[in-house]
């Protein structure tokens, strides 16, 4: 099969981001322009701004990708864009410009479903091979996927309200973090000890995740230490934090692993950059004796070179779209 190079375009949040992917494994270029410094002050993403930027931003984005690969759109064979989920006046700004090129250039359009991106964002350091389970861990999901076949997705359970990285960045908060605090509160939980006591999340037997629970108690031990006047260690409930959250993590997937006996674990999502997330999933599966793999740090958080690769394997399994293709704040992945 001929060579196919896809232009990947990412801007369901706060980064607006272009790849340009080879064979849906080998990054040709790749620019992200991030909006944290702007929504740092609000202490989150405000929609609004964030797809005023996203216009601001795309354009450029679009040709500095290009220079950097050295490429025209004459060397492009499809665009690839996310359609969603996500913030939908930030998706609608990448959604236009991929529908814009296709239409302009004559390529195929192929959607993305931003977690399909995530997870395929390890095919760009390693052959993905299946069956496989999926650990997505993001600013707004918490999922484990089934993978029997390729660009196949079954949810097996997810999170019944807040994301982990959401519970993060709002514990993040309440230490007086700045936005985006997971990757701080990282840092921070490892100076501490987990010495605070802080409920299991949810004790039941599905698959599914709720991190609601835990930030509350975060939140309220923090309010009563200082209504009796007591400082909290912020190291220590980092690490308290931490501690729950990620075990809460492992427990899920150890039981997948056990009842669908997996033998390859992929984690993908901003959450997969957390180093207690890395080091217990690594504990985990050669406990288990099974294969697994993380994105490197820069393909973890939001980026297009994961829906460019995406986007190659969703053409192959026949994904294709015309110009009715619209965005969707909220979307199940199938
Ligand atoms: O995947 P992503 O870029 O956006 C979504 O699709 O949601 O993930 C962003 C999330 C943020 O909540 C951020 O705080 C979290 O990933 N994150 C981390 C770390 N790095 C990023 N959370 C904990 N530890 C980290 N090292
Ligand atoms: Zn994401």
């Amino acid at each position: 099969m001929k060579d196919m190079y896809i232009l990947g375009i990412e801007s369901s949040c706060d980064e607006t981001s272009v790849s340009i992917v080879k064979n849906g494994r080998e990054e040709i270029a790749t620019v992200v322009s991030s909006q944290i410094d702007i929504h740092k002050s609000y202490g989150g993403v405000v929609p609004e701004i964030a797809s005023r930027n996203h216009v601001k931003n795309i354009t450029i984005v679009l040709d500095e990708c290009l220079t950097k690969a050295k490429m025209t759109m004459d060397d492009i064979d499809a665009i690839a864009v996310t359609y969603g989920p996500g913030l939908i006046g930030s998706l609608l700004i990448g959604l236009e410009a991929a529908k814009t090129l296709a239409f302009i250039h004559n390529k195929p359009l192929i959607p993305v479903h931003h977690i399909a991106g995530h997870i395929y964002a390890n095919s760009l350091v390693k052959e993905m091979t299946y069956p496989l389970l999926a650990l997505v861990v993001s600013g707004g999901h918490t999922d484990l996927i089934l993978m029997e076949e390729e660009y196949k997705f079954k949810k097996l359970g997810g999170t019944l309200d807040d994301a982990i990285g959401e519970a993060y960045d709002k514990v993040s908060r309440v230490i007086e973090l700045p936005y985006p605090g997971g990757p701080k509160l990282d840092k921070l939980a490892h100076e501490g000890t987990p010495s605070y006591k802080l409920p299991i999340p949810l004790k039941d037997d599905s698959y599914n995740f709720s991190f609601s629970g835990l930030k509350s108690a975060v939140i309220n031990l923090a309010h009563n230490e200082e209504q009796r006047g007591r400082e909290i260690i912020k190291e220590d409930l980092a690490a308290s934090f931490q501690k729950v959250a990620v075990t809460e993590i492992i427990n899920k997937t150890r039981k997948a692993i056990k009842d669908f006996k997996i033998n390859n674990l992929i984690v993908a999502g901003g959450v997969a950059a957390n180093s207690e997330v890395r080091e217990q999933v690594t504990i985990l599966c050669k406990e288990e004796e099974i294969e697994f793999s993380f994105p490197p740090i820069k393909y973890c958080t939001d980026n297009a070179a994961m829906i460019a690769a995406a986007g190659y394997f969703a053409y192959k399994h026949g994904k294709n779209a015309d110009m009715s293709l619209n965005s969707k704040s909220v979307d199940s992945l199938k």
